[in-house]
């Protein structure tokens, strides 16, 4: 199973492409066997504690997720004979605790306001009371790496021409390993982070400024920051379900939603969005009719 991660088809959008010079093109890592592009950091991170020798059949791994990479690491866990426990904050889309449930992972809510920092501090305590292995998302090189050798080479593959690449910010890693990766290669390339407005919560992404700077992170190595609403990232989903036929994870509407915004400022370009899972699981809160009735409140509600 572990060896179906990775290797996603790259697709052209070709309905939502705003003009004839500029293609729109997705990495649909929803295609990855847990469903999202977190599968890759999950191996990448045992794969990691493995060659240091800090594990042993049985062994305890300790991690901090909004959702996806506790639901990847299950899936890596089971495979290799590890268990699991992760620090998930209270708040994240429900049906993310009903699939943790399912899957049969341990899981311990930090209290929202503390934020991710929160997050990972609890479950570096976790890991120190019960003798467990943090497996590390926010800081291990491994992440980088899996993107670097991952999701980077796959698209050059797929897309020698490739002139922009659009991807949101959790750990960093996508947008860090992927930019490294591609300006190795290709050192016209711009590359474009998506973070909420401040305050705003859309699954797996977060704003820079708010307080937790992701120590993976390498400002240096992107072009450009764009902040999006939770209005403006459920309307893109809504748009790329009706238009394209596909339904897509709500940071997958923040990414296409800034390729549209870098299109009309250029004539001719073959934009990359990353979208990093499918529309299944956020399928419970429907948000997508709400983002359609064009509710200004919108931007005042956490879309996790
Ligand atoms: C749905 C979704 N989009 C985007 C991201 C951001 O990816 P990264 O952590 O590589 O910055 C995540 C991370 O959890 C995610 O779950």
């Amino acid at each position: 199973m572990l060896d179906t991660i990775g290797g996603t088809p790259l697709v052209e959008l070709s309905r939502l492409a705003p003009k004839p010079g500029v293609r729109l093109f997705a990495k649909l890592e929803g295609q990855n066997p847990s469903g999202s592009v977190k599968d890759r950091v999950a191996r990448a991170l045992v794969e990691e504690c493995e060659a240091r020798h800090a594990l042993v059949p049985g062994s305890l791994l300790v991690e901090a997720s909004t959702g996806n990479t506790a639901i990847a690491l299950a899936v890596v866990a089971k495979q290799k004979g590890y268990r699991l426990k992760v620090v998930v904050p209270e708040g994240v889309a429900p049906s993310i605790g009903y699939i943790l449930e399912t899957l049969g992972v341990e899981c311990v809510e930090s209290p929202p306001m503390a934020g991710m920092r929160g997050a990972i501090e609890l479950a570096d305590r976790v890991a120190r009371a019960e003798g467990g292995v943090l497996t590390g998302q926010f800081y291990s090189q491994a992440n980088i790496d899996a993107h670097y050798q991952g999701t980077g080479r796959e698209i050059l593959a797929q897309l020698p021409t490739v002139t922009h690449f659009v991807a949101g910010i959790g750990t960093g890693g996508t947008v860090t390993g992927v930019a490294r990766c591609l300006k190795d290669h290709l050192p016209d390339v711009r590359v474009i982070g998506v973070e909420p407005h401040m305050g705003e919560v859309l699954q797996g992404i977060r704003c820079v400024d708010e307080g937790f700077a992701p120590p993976l992170l390498d400002l240096d190595r992107l072009d450009g920051r764009f902040l999006v609403s939770a209005a403006q990232a459920l309307q893109l989903c809504k748009r790329v379900a009706v238009e394209e036929g596909l339904l897509v994870g709500v940071s997958s509407g923040a990414t296409l939603h800034v390729a549209l915004r870098l299109a009309e400022r250029v004539e001719a370009a073959q934009i990359v969005c990353m979208f990093a899972d499918s529309g299944a699981k956020y399928l419970p809160a429907n948000p997508w009719e709400a983002a359609m009735a064009l509710d200004p409140r919108l931007d005042e509600v956490h879309w996790w």
